[in-house]
């Protein structure tokens, strides 16, 4: 069990947006699909890249470097160049702020 951080308001992250914040050396990235928040590494795990000005859509979000596109649910990389995963976080949504378990 980790502990549950406080990553914004639920405003910052409207759906089909994303939405990045650190928390201590961590790099997170929030992604709203369908008005469902999701979080993972920001960092790609192929070439370094800032997840967060990638692109998201119904099957991820896009690197904005390479392309690879990375599933939010369980962080698998749907095609190269990426092949390693992202971590991914628990969310939940309390008094409209959202919350991430490290
Ligand atoms: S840096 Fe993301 S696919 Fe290359």
């Amino acid at each position: 069990m980790g502990n549950w951080v406080k990553a914004c308001d639920a405003n910052n992250v409207g759906s089909g947006e994303l939405y990045g914040f650190d928390y201590d050396d961590k790099k997170i990235l929030l992604a709203n699909l369908d008005g469902k928040i999701y979080a993972t590494d920001r960092i790609c795990t192929h070439a370094q890249a800032d997840l967060s000005t990638g692109i998201l859509s119904e099957e991820g979000v896009r690197c904005p470097l390479h392309l690879s596109v990375f599933n939010l649910e369980n962080g698998k990389p749907q095609n190269p160049p990426a092949e390693e995963s992202l971590k991914t976080y628990n969310v939940k949504i309390d008094k409209n702020v959202v919350y991430v378990e490290i």
